[in-house]
């Protein structure tokens, strides 16, 4: 564990590293088999889900989690986690979703079998984080082919539901591309978890051991079709033996890290801490955190960073001591059309997310208020960006370009 500088050599150490391979170590796990845990509806061997369903009829009022009989079958694919459900999986008819307005109080499913439906389901952050969201986009033109609806036109409509992760767009634009827009969302799930391993193996080797990691919002594998960005970073550190332990962020004004982040690190039986997002400032000052990494929703070809709102001033706080701050995320999250971070589009949310919780007021009912979701962190405060191709390093605008041409020069 490092005090900031030193901790930003071990960054720089790593710089040429090959990722190591990834190593599953056991060593946490949690050995119980899933007929032993039945509140996590987890799908042992990447086949079937086994937790409680809410149909697409009741599924997107928040307290409407009419709870059905398991629903077998999901497709098998890669996702195989013994500990975390699958994110997004499809049963054949519809795509079938974590509900993660619910969590951490129910581990419960929503389905989306119509693009109205998968629609819905984005708006409402019942999935949510950019990498999801990529793929779902996918399923949503599927649906679309699926009913013999014109698919550009679902396109368009499931692009604009949120539209600053360029994830989103990009899915659907993949998906449209493709001769079997089922098969491509399908595949998109299994790339996405071994992009995100990948990630988790070349940020693990940045962090030194015991490091103790700030993080916000949640991206992890409930943001991801598993695995996650920046806690796969720290879940591959984990599983390799450096014990991280982490500073959560809550994430206002609807509980991202506190809910989610907190939940799947403790799945995981990775060492967390909540806090609230006004702690951070303090708990550096006083010395207790040795790196931040965060996600991405867009990355600009400058390297401008678009992710949760806090981000940035997360990143003026890790600068201001001396603290790397790190971001993870596929170089599908990179916009090279969008030469830096004003070009970027911030999603502004409902008033009600702030001005409400959990049914109640928490700021008086007429009170304007702004809530943009997402804010620009400048290239200047990212010390360093982990792709599934490798680890950009100032000047990003250079070295992420590179990492991007070199996923395109694999893909072809
Ligand atoms: O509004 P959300 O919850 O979709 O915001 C998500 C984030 O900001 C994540 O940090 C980002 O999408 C990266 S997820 C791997």
């Amino acid at each position: 564990m490092l005090a900031g500088a030193a901790h930003a050599r071990a960054i720089g150490r790593a710089a040429t590293r090959q990722p190591q391979r990834h190593r599953h170590s056991n060593a946490h796990a949690d050995r119980r088999t899933r007929a032993e845990r039945p509140e996590l509806g987890i799908r042992t061997g990447g086949h079937a889900y086994h937790g409680p369903v809410c149909d697409a009829a009741d599924r997107l009022e928040p307290g409407s989690a009419t709870q059905r009989v398991p629903r077998p079958a999901l497709r098998a694919t890669a996702a195989t986690d013994e500990r975390l459900p699958a994110t997004i999986g499809w049963d054949g008819k519809a795509v079938v979703l974590v509900d993660q307005r619910a969590l951490p109080e129910a581990l419960r499913f929503v389905r989306a079998g119509t693009v109205d439906e998968l629609c819905s389901a984005i708006s409402n952050l019942v999935v949510r984080g950019a990498p999801a969201l990529g793929v779902v986009g996918a399923f949503g033109v599927a649906l679309a082919t699926i009913a013999g609806e014109d698919p550009h036109l679902a396109a368009q409509r499931l692009a604009a539901t949120r539209p600053t992760a360029v994830n989103l767009a990009g899915g659907v634009r993949r998906a449209l591309a493709a001769t079997d827009p089922l098969a491509e969302a399908l595949h998109m799930i299994d790339e996405d978890i071994d992009r995100n391993r990948r990630i988790g193996a070349f940020g693990a080797e940045l962090l030194l051991d015991r490091a103790r990691v700030m993080t916000h919002c949640n991206a992890g594998a409930l943001a991801c079709a598993g695995y996650g960005t920046a806690l796969g970073i720290i879940r591959a550190a984990h599983e390799s033996g450096r014990a991280p332990s982490v500073w959560v962020r809550e994430t206002r004004p609807v509980l991202q890290g506190s809910r989610l982040t907190a939940w799947e690190l403790a799945q995981l039986g990775i060492p967390a801490t909540v806090v609230v997002d006004a702690a951070a400032g303090a708990i550096m000052a006083a010395g207790k955190v040795d790196c931040c990494i965060v996600g991405a929703d867009r990355i600009a070809a400058n390297g401008d960073v678009a992710n949760k709102i806090g981000t940035y001033e997360l990143a003026v706080l890790a600068h201001h001591h001396g603290i790397p701050f790190v971001v993870a995320a596929p170089v599908a999250t990179v916009d090279l059309a969008c030469a830096g971070g004003a070009a970027i589009p911030i999603e502004e949310r409902s008033a009600d997310e702030v001005r409400r919780w959990a049914g109640q007021p928490t700021a008086p009912a007429d009170i304007p208020v702004s809530n943009p979701a997402f804010d620009v962190t400048p290239a200047a405060l990212v010390t360093a960006i982990v792709t599934e191709n490798g680890v950009a390093r100032p000047p990003l605008a250079r070295t992420i370009r590179a990492l991007c041409a070199a996923d395109r020069a694999h893909d072809h």
